[in-house]
């Protein structure tokens, strides 16, 4: 049986998608890339530095290495600022109410997320609370759709990927999901990968299926 649950944090419990695409907007814009809302879902659930090189890509632009450190790091700056502005009201709608009834019904929690921001975000958003265990960008090598993260979240929480769930909006973190052997469900776009195994379309969803 289920007996914990990791949730990534972009997309599912909060939404910074439009955060990135600022800042990533901005780094393309300064190389002359052209940069679209379709581009940066592409980016979900993948590391900084692949991001950058998904960027570089589109824009057949080659840059040195020392420029791609340069330029991630610029991203990095400009969405920090953005997220000063986040509050617990950028908490999507159901997520506080879900997590407490997880609890209540004695599953283990944690996050999981390619993100070297996530405690800062789940901080500001009044969220870290809620999780037994963060796993995130600070304690991982591979980023999704390599599951490193998500094994090391049912690390931290002390149960085997069989005993875990994982709820996802990305296609590289439903494909983390399964290769790691956790139960995939895949939350908006995510849900029509073909290996998920559950599809919802809102959060609160999830309690139907655990
Ligand atoms: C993931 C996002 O959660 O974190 C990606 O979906 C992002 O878009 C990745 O690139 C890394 O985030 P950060 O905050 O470490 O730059
Ligand atoms: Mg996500």
């Amino acid at each position: 049986a289920t007996r914990g649950v990791i949730f990534d944090l972009d997309g599912v419990l909060i939404h910074t998608d439009d955060l990135h695409f600022q800042a990533w907007s901005e780094i393309a814009g300064r190389l002359g890339i052209p940069f679209t809302r379709e581009d940066n879902d592409r980016l979900r659930g993948v590391s900084r530095e692949e991001s950058l090189e998904i960027i570089l890509e589109i824009g057949g632009t080659q840059v040195s290495e020392t420029e791609k450190s340069v330029l991630a790091d610029e991203k990095n700056a400009i969405y920090r600022t953005l997220l000063r502005g986040l509050s617990a009201a950028d908490v999507e709608p159901g997520v506080r109410e879900t997590l407490a009834t997880l609890r209540e019904r004695g599953l283990r929690l944690a996050v999981g997320s390619s993100s070297r921001n996530a405690k800062m975000i789940l901080e500001r958003t009044g969220l870290r609370g809620w999780f037994d265990a963060v796993s995130d960008g600070e304690n991982i090598v591979r980023s999704k759709p390599d599951p490193e993260v998500f094994l090391r979240a049912a690390e931290f929480l002390a149960l085997t990927p069989a005993q875990c769930a994982v709820v996802e909006d990305a296609r590289a973190g439903v494909e983390a999901a399964v290769a790691g052997g956790f139960t995939a469900i895949g939350i908006g776009d995510a849900g029509s990968h073909p290996e998920v195994t559950w599809r919802i379309d809102t959060l609160g969803e999830v309690l139907e299926r655990i």
